[in-house]
């Protein structure tokens, strides 16, 4: 079973995108093992700060590291990214030349109550993700509407036509990380590696 670091972009405990991720979950049983990045403990990003890296960078580095595959799930701030995520996908990707996204596979998705989707913020993480070295999975995509009534008591979508869609984006998914993906090395191997250099 692979298993896939889950960044939600809104740190709301009531969060719509956490909602998403959570049903998304539930289609994968079986198939993805979501492992949930905390990105809110995480400093502004500043360059000095490699001289002695905080420990919340160091953590989050080798959670990226230990996974098969990564799944971004996020609200649309202003007609693009919530700024603690892309301070999330800048830590990890520094520094030069040790980028921990590197030939990972990817996805994205988003929630919003309006009608865009979140259409705006895909497409600025479509500029944003290749350029950190992520294979981002181009279709099917996922631009949901959370209106009222649309989870479920259990945590389910509730409408039928909508849940069967995002079953079938999972299993692309799946196939995604199969096709692009590199096996995992054990993270002892990767920092015994990085320690020897
Ligand atoms: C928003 N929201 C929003 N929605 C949208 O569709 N397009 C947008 O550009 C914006 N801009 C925006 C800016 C800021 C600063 C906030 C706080 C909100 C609304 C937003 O999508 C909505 O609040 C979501 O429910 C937030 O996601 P979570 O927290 O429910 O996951």
């Amino acid at each position: 079973m692979y298993k896939v670091a889950v960044i939600v972009g809104s740190t709301r405990p009531t969060s719509s995108n956490l909602k998403l991720a959570k049903a998304l979950e539930k289609l994968a049983a079986g198939k993805l093992e979501f492992n949930y990045i905390d990105i809110a403990s995480l400093p502004f990003y500043d360059d000095a700060l490699w001289n002695d890296p905080p420990a919340e960078v160091i953590r989050l580095k080798r959670e990226i590291l230990d996974t098969d595959a990564v799944l971004i799930v996020t609200p649309e701030y202003n007609r693009s990214i919530p700024g603690i995520l892309k301070n999330a996908l800048d830590w990890p990707s520094r520094p030069y030349g040790e980028s921990v996204w590197s030939g990972k596979p990817a996805a994205i998705a988003g929630a919003t109550g309006g009608v865009s989707g979140t259409a705006a913020a895909q497409s600025h993480l479509r500029s944003i993700l290749p350029m950190i070295g992520l294979t981002l999975m181009g279709t099917p995509e996922i631009y949901f509407q959370s209106r009222p009534g649309a989870f479920d008591d259990d945590g389910n979508v509730a409408d039928d036509r909508i849940r069967t869609n995002l079953g079938i984006w999972v299993d692309r998914f799946v196939e995604w990380i199969a096709k692009t993906g590199t096996p995992r090395r054990a993270l002892e191997e990767v920092e015994r590696a990085s320690s020897a250099a």
